[in-house]
């Protein structure tokens, strides 16, 4: 996306899991940011006005042969380069430093020394920790750099160039363990290469959706909408991109919550302007998971209905070429190779898997570089209501993960009822918001009960609810015991089916969030 009304920090990507990081990093402080391949050229660089450059970390050593490197003229460009870790060790290399294997490797948390009076560290404590992962580190500089920072084990923690504007970190400012990582690249931004800091998620909406144009010219969109946050988004982001050629599909695979479907359809066709196809294709979804027990052989029968119905319904409507979904950044597990970087293996989560090849559509994944928090902010700009910004994330195959053996009407029944109850209890003691997920799961077993003077023989259930910041770790909620109390009494009083309840402690990992 190109930016020229826009303050611009270039971001060179070498490699690092942690590259979007950097950009959302500087996001936050209000600088637009853009990853650019490692090979990109001083010429290239100074013609898009770029503020300031950041060299990302990366997996290789810079002494190895054939170790990624960056066009040397970047560093005489009178413009600020901070380069982090592998980033580092590249610049004090082509500035004259040695760089060598450390003989202590540092990972995690490390206490560190820094100089206070440089501008990259104005504010920060003298001694402070920061979170390093390196195996190789800037053995010695000359006298041309000044030494910023020491740990133990590292002698060059940090450093800048007296020549020119080449500020280096050994450690990770982006990861949140550095607890003053924000302070030193909004230093580095404003105090260094003298940001004013004109962007925000109006901007990035304007540009996103410019970039949709852009990309779809005037052809139609198909949107799977299934009234989470993400997809909400993106279908509300297509609709201020190309307005009434986005088409929304709307899927109840029988396997919602209570009320959902109405829910969603009468919200989404009331309140917005946009194409919305509302399919009920319960029938068809249940009698196919009829007799079915296996996790993985129902998630493959869920994403294979859900391919013909999509297919069908988008068949019926004109001058569709492509499909958009909503795809964030923790959903694609290795970074960038799209934007050239040398991590290339890309591997994305398709919702929708199949779908593409099958009707000839190109695929269209406008939050792929955002983070969760930003998906939500991006809902807000566009007008989503609060009900739907902050819901928490639902699985696709839906209550089928969470119905343990087979799923039957009866048993979904069963599921919603008690998943209402512990939702409305975790609702009113102001726990929704505070968590990542809150569910149910009906289990394969049943336990002996009494209930007046009657022996019952019924369900168990489990209720889970988690803290997370993007699904891919997780730990229980602490909730207090008397809203877990109040939802199992409700639930075991309430719901025909279920007459033993447990709470589920486990952390992701080694466990997962959804049980199946
Ligand atoms: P797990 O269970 O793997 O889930 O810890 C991590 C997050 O992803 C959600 N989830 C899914 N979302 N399609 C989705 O769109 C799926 O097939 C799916 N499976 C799990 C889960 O609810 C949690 O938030």
């Amino acid at each position: 996306m190109a930016a020229p009304s826009h303050e611009l920090i270039a971001i060179l990507d070498f490699g690092s899991q942690f590259v979007q990081l950097i950009a959302r990093r500087v996001r936050e402080q209000k600088v637009y940011a853009e990853i650019l391949p490692h090979t990109t050229t001083a010429e290239t660089l100074r013609a898009r006005c770029v503020r300031g450059i950041i060299l990302s970390g990366g997996p290789a050593s810079v002494y190895q042969p054939g170790a990624p490197t960056c066009d040397r003229r970047i560093l005489e460009m009178a413009v600020p380069v901070l380069g982090i870790c592998y980033g580092m060790q590249l610049g004090c290399q082509l500035l004259g430093g040695k760089v060598g294997a450390a003989e202590a490797r540092e990972f995690g948390r490390t206490p560190c020394r820094v100089e206070s009076r440089s501008p990259l560290f104005e504010g920060i404590p003298a001694e402070t920790v920061v979170w390093m992962s390196h195996g190789d580190h800037v053995a010695s500089v000359s006298d041309e750099f000044e030494t910023l920072a020491q740990s133990e084990n590292t002698p060059n923690a940090a450093v800048k160039h007296r020549g020119s504007a080449f500020y280096g970190v050994q450690f990770h400012p982006e990861v949140t363990h550095t607890p003053f990582g924000p302070h030193l690249i909004r230093n580095f931004l404003y105090r260094i290469c003298g940001c004013s800091g004109d962007w925000d998620m109006k901007s990035y909406v304007a540009q996103a959706a410019e970039m949709i144009r852009g990309k779809v010219d005037r052809a139609g969109v198909v949107c799977g909408l299934s009234g989470g946050v993400d997809s909400s988004v993106v279908a509300l982001l297509l609709h201020r991109a190309i307005g009434d050629r986005v088409h929304c599909i709307f899927v109840d695979n029988g396997l919602l919550r209570r009320g959902e479907f109405e829910e969603v359809s009468q919200f989404f066709g009331r309140e917005f302007q946009f194409h919305f196809h509302p399919v009920d294709a319960s029938r068809r979804f249940l009698a196919r998971l009829a007799g079915v027990t296996h996790p993985e052989e129902k998630r493959k029968i869920i994403g294979h209905e859900f391919v013909a119905v999509f297919e069908e319904e988008a068949k019926k409507l004109p001058d569709i070429r492509f499909l958009a979904q909503g795809t964030l950044y923790p959903d694609v597990i290795e970074s960038t190779s799209a934007k050239g970087g040398p991590s290339s293996t890309i591997k994305t989560h398709h919702n929708v898997g199949g779908l593409p090849e099958k009707l000839g559509l190109r695929i269209l994944e406008p939050l792929r570089d955002l983070f969760k928090d930003e998906v939500r902010e991006m809902g807000r700009e566009l007008g989503l209501p609060e009900s739907i910004v902050g819901r928490h994330p639902f699985p696709g195959p839906g209550l089928a993960v969470r119905i343990l053996g087979e799923v039957t009407p009866k048993r979904l029944e069963v599921l919603r009822a008690a998943d209402a109850i512990f939702l409305e209890e975790i609702r009113q003691a102001g726990w929704y918001g505070r968590l990542w997920q809150a569910f149910v799961i009906l289990l394969p077993v049943q336990s002996v009960g009494v209930m007046g003077d009657e022996r019952t023989y019924e369900n168990v259930a489990a209720v889970r609810a988690v803290h997370s910041s993007d699904g891919m770790t997780a730990d229980w909620a602490r909730i207090p015991y008397e809203v877990l109390d109040r939802a199992a009494s409700r639930i075991i009083n309430e719901v025909r089916g279920i007459n033993r309840v447990c709470y589920d402690i486990s952390t992701k990992p080694p466990s997962t969030i959804e049980w199946e």
